[in-house]
């Protein structure tokens, strides 16, 4: 069973090839162009993605060795995501489904995230909680059984990777702002001022940033004027450490009230080398599994929308039609 996954939400062109469960091949053509600007610019995003998107269909198959018509499924990301990006992968793989009369699957980009995992481990199987931490994503699944989907909790506000990319801005780091806080971390000291930890108090599985963007903000302006002394490196290890302890404290009252065992956590967050440390002393801890996805699937691809679509291939899924459009505001559930 061969799948061909296209994934166009956002500013990153994604297009993978998956055989039973397996990644043959992963191309991601990266918009380097929103950096001038410090956020995806979304009409440029959809240009650049008509110009890529057949280009990496062919490398993707290439670097597969395999040809078209040896693709038994076209699975491309139907929604969340900006509009004008969406039309852009969607559309192209209706047209190309059809055209070659392939099974067609219209795909949650939630879905592939939380099944780049399988990447991992192909034996993974529900029941699982799944955290998605990414730019546009702070979403908390319980996975009970395959194909279905329960949000269980979410960010109030802003999504970590966003906080992540707000404060790199606001130290100077630039953009994104997740990579850059990690690596200047390094060289600081977590405790060295005293943020604290959102919804530290909750017995529930919510999230929320923007409280915390804001006491980085004030930090930095306190800083600047000569109220206190820190180092770019302390503030980023600071902001670090207490983002990093709401996803795993959260993540980890989930799988103790739903008592499961294992947990996937995937979207660009989850290349986090703290968060990654984090959850291994967890997961020594409780006995739990944590599960990650290899580096190039955390952030957003085609070989994890592929993944996500020969998962529905092997429950036995009929395709979908193609008179769907895309969604850009599109809630998982199921
Ligand atoms: O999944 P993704 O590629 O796109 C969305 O669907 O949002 O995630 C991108 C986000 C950005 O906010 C970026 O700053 C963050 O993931 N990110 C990181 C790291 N690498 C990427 N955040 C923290 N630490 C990292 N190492
Ligand atoms: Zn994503």
């Amino acid at each position: 069973m061969l799948v061909l996954g296209i994934d166009t939400s956002c500013d990153d062109t994604g297009v993978g090839i998956v055989q039973d469960g397996r990644v043959l091949s992963n191309v991601i053509a990266s918009q380097a162009l929103h950096a001038a600007f410090g956020g995806v610019m979304p009409e440029l995003a959809s240009r650049a993605h008509l110009t890529e998107l057949d280009a990496c269909v062919q490398l993707a198959l290439e670097g597969a060795n395999v040809n078209l018509e040896q693709i038994d499924v076209i699975a491309a990301t139907r929604g969340p995501g900006l509009s004008g990006s969406l039309l852009v992968g969607f559309t192209y793989a209706k047209g190309l489904a059809f055209a070659t009369k392939k099974i067609f699957y219209a795909m949650h980009h939630l879905e592939g995230h939380i099944q780049s995992a399988l990447a991992s481990d192909p034996t993974l199987e529900p029941p699982f909680i799944a955290l998605i931490a990414s730019g546009g994503h702070t979403h908390l699944f319980d996975c009970a059984v395959s194909g279905t989907y329960t949000l269980i909790g979410a960010t109030r506000d802003d999504a970590v990777g966003e906080a992540f990319d707000k404060v790199g801005r606001l130290l100077g780091l630039g953009f994104p702002g997740g990579p850059a806080i990690s690596k200047a971390a390094l060289a600081g000291n977590p405790h060295a001022y005293p943020f604290t930890v959102p919804l530290r108090g909750q017995t529930g599985f919510e999230f929320s940033f923007s409280g915390l963007k804001n006491a980085a903000r004030l930090a930095v302006e306190a800083r600047d004027r000569g109220e206190v002394t820190v180092s770019v490196a302390d503030l980023a290890a600071s902001f670090q450490r207490v983002a990093v302890a709401a996803l795993v404290t959260t993540t980890a009252r989930a799988a103790k009230r739903l008592q499961r065992r294992v947990i996937v956590v995937s979207g660009g967050v989850a290349a986090n080398r703290a968060l990654r440390d984090a959850f291994a002393v967890l997961e020594k801890k409780e006995g739990l599994r944590v599960l990650f996805p290899p580096a190039d699937l955390n952030t957003d691809n085609g070989a994890m929308i592929a993944l996500a679509g020969f998962v529905r291939a092997a429950r036995g899924e009929a395709g979908d039609r193609f008179d769907v459009s895309v969604v850009p505001y599109w809630v998982l559930a199921g």
